[in-house]
């Protein structure tokens, strides 16, 4: 009898062995084919080997911070998954896409509040059903999302006024505009305050020729604010009615790989993490989850069709902590 058992005992760890063997390699296995998949769908191909290897790692490094990401989520929460960005490594996304040093800071310049003392606001604001919205950008590798978010600001600020949605050059500001470094970052408070004080003529898009050629023709901005509102978002939200699109500084490092939902965990909101800044052109409270329409410049490749919802009232990402709102002349 006992050597039966220790016969089946035997049988059963060896059985183990060669069941459990073939799980544990399978796992890198599947990662890698997961990979080749994600090369065919985002049309990358890496044929020097070492840059192969080095992208497969950081594309592992992402399949697990989307399942941490996506562990919370619930009806209407954002959702994490491959996006472009998901073979590179954190860092890398940061140094390619986002700036390190976009510290806050809050010039104001308002002569008066034009938008009425009203107790409430509307439910839903969103600008682009009111053609008050460009295209959506693709800023690549240049890190101008400061001239971006600005720029985008005035080509609505403009649109409402003129009813003409019009683009701007944001070319010419990233030639142009003192105190910032070009594609290697700058701030939104810090251009505005420079347009205004030297009253720069925002030429259009079509008419800029490049090198800082100065146009007689353009957009000029009249007044804006620039604010730190956390704790205050209504007040975001009667700006969003009542004046328009906003432009806000803020924490992107979790959009890395973000597809969609409103962002409402996993994005902190510390005045000193803000790397990227991005336009909100409106704002949803009758959903499950209320939230901004965040619009950014990553391409229409990127979250839904270039749009990112971020969650109200709780300083996610820390959307409260630069805020800009302007007119134009
Ligand atoms: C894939 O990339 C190649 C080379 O950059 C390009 O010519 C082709 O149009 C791309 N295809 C798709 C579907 O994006
Ligand atoms: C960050 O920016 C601030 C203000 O522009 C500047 O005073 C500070 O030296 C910068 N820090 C680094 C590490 O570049
Ligand atoms: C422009 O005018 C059209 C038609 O009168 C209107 O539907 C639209 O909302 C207006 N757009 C802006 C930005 O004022
Ligand atoms: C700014 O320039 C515009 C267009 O040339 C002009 O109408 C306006 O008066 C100027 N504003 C100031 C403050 O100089
Ligand atoms: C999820 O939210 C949508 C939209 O608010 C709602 O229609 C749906 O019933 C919700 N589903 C669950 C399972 O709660």
């Amino acid at each position: 009898m006992a050597s039966w058992s220790t016969y089946l005992q035997a049988i059963f760890y060896i059985a183990l062995l060669f069941f459990v063997i073939p799980i544990r390699i399978k796992g890198p296995d599947q990662a890698e084919s997961q990979f080749q998949e994600y090369l065919k769908r985002f049309n990358k191909t890496y044929d020097d080997p070492s840059v192969y290897q080095n992208r497969l790692h950081a594309f592992k490094q992402s399949l697990q911070t989307i399942e941490t990401l996506n562990s919370k989520k619930r009806n209407g929460s954002a959702l994490y998954g491959l996006t472009k960005f998901s073979d590179l490594l954190p860092e890398e996304f940061f140094q390619t896409y986002l700036q390190s040093n976009l510290s806050q800071k809050t010039h104001s310049n308002e002569p008066k509040r034009h938008h009425h003392k009203r107790a409430t606001v509307p439910n839903k604001v969103d600008w682009r059903e009111k053609n008050a919205v460009t295209r959506i950008y693709n800023q690549g590798s240049c890190g101008a999302c400061w001239a971006y978010s600005v720029i985008e600001t005035v080509e609505s600020m403009n649109a409402i006024k003129t009813n003409k949605s019009e683009e701007l050059s944001v070319q010419e500001i990233i030639d142009c505009a003192g105190n910032n470094k070009g594609c290697n970052g700058g701030d939104i408070c810090t251009l505005l305050s420079w347009i205004k004080a030297t009253n720069f003529t925002i030429q259009r898009h079509a008419d800029y020729g490049g090198k800082c050629g100065r146009g007689s023709a353009g957009v000029h901005v009249r007044d804006f604010m620039c604010e730190g509102l956390v704790g205050s978002e209504d007040v975001m939200l009667r700006l969003l009615a009542d004046n328009g699109p906003l432009a806000v500084a803020i924490n992107a490092q979790t959009w890395q790989n973000y597809i969609g939902g409103v962002i409402e965990y996993h994005c902190d909101g510390d005045p000193s993490k803000l790397n990227h800044a991005v336009q909100i052109v409106g704002y949803d409270l009758t959903a499950s989850i209320p939230h901004y329409i965040v619009r950014n410049t990553w391409g229409v490749d990127f979250g839904d069709g270039g749009f990112l919802y971020i969650a109200v009232d709780k300083n996610m990402c820390g959307i409260a902590n630069e805020v800009s709102a302007l007119r134009v002349l």
